[in-house]
């Protein structure tokens, strides 16, 4: 199998180094989503504090895991698994930093597409999917992918830019196959991935052109802990 990231060169540059580096620093990167996107990216990283409800044993995937900003939530006790992965040698190379810097030695930071993880199916308590699917060449896959991981009733929490013409920023800058962005999809098109993937109990909510959502595999019964926006 072919592993491809539409955009390693990218995160490999000194634009993906900054990214990084900003991404850790919920404050700039606030002002900087606010700036340049037009959103308020602060849900993303309240969407973090879902690691700390797995339970004891439990496991989360944490994909596309970047440079590892998500590793903020992540234990240090080992209680739980936790696996980050992601398809950019250079963001890894920097994710293995981070945890290091933290602490987190028990973490396996791996090296995979999002659309085929080396996890068994029903084996995942939360699936974290922070600003991947946008970056995606088959989104639809990578959250079938997530689907199969995750335990039935298990968690989907993530973040993504969506396509559309709602504000100019969106209009230029969010565009399929530019830069970072892979087959960006519009909110209505994600809704529906999501859908066909086999979650349900969805929330959304947004904020200019980021989409925060939260949804449910399939065959569980746990309430939603998202508003709906
Ligand atoms: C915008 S970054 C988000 C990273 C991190 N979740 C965060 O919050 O900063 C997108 C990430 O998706 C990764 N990526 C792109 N295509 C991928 C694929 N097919 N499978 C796994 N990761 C991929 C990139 O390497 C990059 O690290």
């Amino acid at each position: 199998m072919k592993l491809r990231v539409s955009s390693d060169d990218f995160y490999a540059s000194p634009l993906g180094a900054a990214y990084s580096a900003y991404m850790e620093r919920p404050r700039l990167s606030r002002v900087i989503g606010r700036v340049v996107w037009g959103g308020d990216s602060g849900r993303y990283y309240e969407g973090m504090d879902a690691v700390a409800e797995v339970p004891a044993g439990g496991t989360v995937v944490d994909c596309p895991c970047g440079a590892g900003p998500a590793f903020r939530a992540a234990p240090r006790d080992g209680s739980i698994r936790y696996v980050a992965a992601d398809l950019s040698p250079s963001m890894l190379r920097r994710a293995r930093k981070r945890a290091r810097r933290r602490g987190l030695t028990g973490i396996e930071i791996v090296e995979a597409d999002a659309t085929a993880l080396a996890l068994p199916a029903d084996s995942a308590d939360l699936f974290l999917s922070f600003w991947g699917l946008h970056c995606y060449d088959d989104p639809a896959g990578a959250l079938v992918e997530a689907a199969r991981v995750l335990k039935p009733g298990g968690r989907l929490v993530g973040a993504s830019f969506v396509r559309g013409r709602e504000s100019l920023r969106q209009r230029l800058l969010i565009k399929p196959g530019v830069g970072a962005f892979g087959q960006v999809g519009t909110q209505r098109e994600l809704e529906g991935w999501l859908a066909a993937a086999g979650f349900d109990q969805v929330g959304l909510e947004r904020s200019g052109p980021m989409l925060f959502f939260e949804a449910i595999a399939a065959g569980g019964d746990r309430p939603m802990a998202a508003a709906n926006g």
